[in-house]
């Protein structure tokens, strides 16, 4: 058996290969001894390990564990992905949107760094937290379907009321922008705040990538990261301010685990 663990911020990625098969599980980060536990009940696996908890993790479990840099092993894992999809890329941006946000640029068989945000998904959790005292990951994520945006995000049609707009008029201008004109006169629930919050998480999110795609002249922008699971609104702004912008946007099922796939494939190759 060989397990490949991303230990990320937020959460464990597993990925089991095992009779030529990839079982996945993950666990949150703050439970990163019960995997312990679980690693030193299969003694004889191959454990390769990545992310920013690889090296405690490493240093609670018996086996000599290989361990990769995080972004050479989230991008060995989405071209083992793509090759299984049959799926040619040549030039792209990808962007992880984990707990922070991490975006590169691929040229064939290399990754650079092209940047990164803090937005992400711990600032959805966070501040939805904040503006709602809601802090399940489901909840937010089904609350944030029912919300309206229109009464908190300003967009550019707002300013231009009825004018014609140089810019489409479904842009948003000022997140969080429409507030005060509204306070007045509308009650801003749950559902409307945390879709807010996804809005400017996927914005932001959305704006740095393709920022870095236009810069390396890429077409494709490929999102992967934990963020987007069982979560259609973020996945949806994403898209669609993707594309009115020009690019392709493009996930990987499964992304999430492309640097525990990663370093497993990463070790093999060694
Ligand atoms: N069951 C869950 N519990 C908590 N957060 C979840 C869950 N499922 C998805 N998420 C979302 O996924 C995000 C973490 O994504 P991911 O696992 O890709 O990041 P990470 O690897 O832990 O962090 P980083 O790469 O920044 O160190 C969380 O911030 C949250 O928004
Ligand atoms: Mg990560």
């Amino acid at each position: 058996m060989k397990i490949g663990i991303d230990a990320g911020g937020t959460l464990i990625k597993i990925a089991i290969y095992e009779n030529d098969t990839f079982t996945f599980r993950k666990e949150k980060s703050t439970d990163i001894e019960k995997v312990a536990q679980w690693l030193k009940t299969v003694p004889d696996a191959t454990v390769a390990l990545t992310g920013g908890k690889a090296t405690y993790l490493n240093s609670l479990i018996p086996q000599d564990a290989f361990q990769s840099i995080e972004f050479d092993a989230t991008f060995r894992g989405i071209q083992s992905f793509l090759d299984e999809k049959d799926i040619h890329l040549n030039k792209f941006v990808f962007s992880n949107v984990g707990t922070g946000t991490s975006i590169h640029f691929v040229d064939g068989q290399s990754q650079i760094r092209a940047g990164g945000t803090g937005a992400g998904g711990g600032m959805m959790l966070g501040l939805s937290y904040l503006l709602t005292g809601i802090s399940d990951f489901h909840t937010i994520t089904e609350k944030a379907l029912e919300g309206n945006r229109d009464i908190i995000d300003l967009k550019v049609k707002h300013i231009y009321k009825g004018d014609k707009t140089p810019i489409p008029g479904e842009l948003t201008a000022a997140n969080f922008g429409n507030v005060l004109h509204n306070k007045d006169t509308e009650q801003f629930t749950d559902a409307d705040k945390i879709a807010s919050v996804l809005g400017i998480v996927g914005e932001t999110v959305t704006t740095v990538s393709i920022h870095a795609a236009r810069e390396f002249g890429a077409e494709y922008v490929v999102y992967i990261g934990s963020s987007f699971l069982e979560n259609k609104l973020l996945q949806d702004i994403v898209v669609n301010y993707t594309k009115l912008r020009n690019f392709k946007p493009y996930f990987i099922e499964n992304g999430e685990y492309s640097g525990a796939v990663g370093t497993l494939r990463l070790m093999e190759e060694k």
